[in-house]
């Protein structure tokens, strides 16, 4: 086992009112327990506002949770910053405008000192081809990509600290139907070769069943389901993940 997610519970403060006197809570997270094992794909579905975002950012301590734990295997994960990645929904956003592709990969590399200064091109170079781009890109900004390579290039920055988890949060979900298909066989291909866990975000089933190995399915901040990806597919038992593959075959 990878990681282990015991009992999290996240509740965000909003305030209400004309005069934000009014403190209401927003229950994204209540009580969500599950385990990944090492070189898995763990699919998280459900739809939007569900919290699967919420729980990511816990995962990798972007925010705090409100109770819980997240645990991952010592022996396996030695630091967060550098073994667990996250690849967002958006390209447009994740990307800082300012920054050349030379830039925007390197900047991992000095950080995480994962190889000596000469080498920083070389390996720049060879995140390039992983991701399947050319070398022509690194003098250019992440404007005058599309969305689809600017997500290749959002791959290529999530490998330089060479991770052994990514979270891939909706990492399709904004390009067109061709290059979902084509982003699927680049994940599939990264995790055989680097040897890879993942916990792939979506809210549509189809696409997780291309690539997970489990599914968790969420509904309203809890888990209403979990297996295996033929018994989601093939015996799903509460009525949400009915309701989720009829979405996801019409
Ligand atoms: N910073 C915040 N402050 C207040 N409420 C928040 C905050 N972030 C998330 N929420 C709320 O928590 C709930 C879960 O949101 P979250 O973004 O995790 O859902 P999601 O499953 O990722 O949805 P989507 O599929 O649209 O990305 C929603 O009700 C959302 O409005
Ligand atoms: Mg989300």
């Amino acid at each position: 086992m990878i990681l282990e997610v015991k009992n999290i519970s996240k509740y965000f403060t909003i305030e209400r009112g004309v005069f934000k006197a009014e403190a209401g809570l927003v229950k994204a997270l209540d009580g969500v327990s599950f385990s990944v094992n090492e070189y898995d794909t763990l699919g998280i579905v459900g739809e939007s506002g569900s919290g699967k975002t919420t729980l990511a950012k816990i995962i990798i301590d972007l925010i705090p949770a409100t109770s819980g734990e997240v645990v991952f295997a010592p022996e396996l994960i030695q630091d967060l910053r550098k073994d667990v990645q996250i690849v967002f929904q958006n390209p447009y956003n994740s990307l800082n405008p300012k920054m050349r592709i030379s830039e925007i990969l390197s900047e991992p590399l000095l950080i995480h000192n994962i190889v000596p200064k000469p080498f920083i091109k070389e390996r720049t170079l060879e995140l390039l081809r992983l991701v399947g781009l050319d070398e022509d890109v690194l003098g250019r900004f992440p404007i005058e990509f599309s969305g689809g390579q600017r997500q290749r290039i959002c791959i290529a920055r999530a490998l330089a600290s060479q991770p052994k988890f990514i979270i891939l949060d909706e990492p399709i979900s904004s390009l067109d139907l061709i290059i979902q298909a084509q982003m699927l066989d680049l994940f599939f291909e990264l995790k055989q070769r680097l040897k890879l866990t993942y916990i792939f975000v979506s809210h549509n089933l189809a696409v997780v069943k291309h690539i997970a190995d489990s599914v968790l399915v969420m509904e309203n901040g809890r888990v209403v389901e979990m297996g295996n990806i033929d018994e989601i597919f093939y015996s799903p038992k509460h009525p949400y993940t009915k309701a989720l593959l009829d979405a996801a075959r019409s």
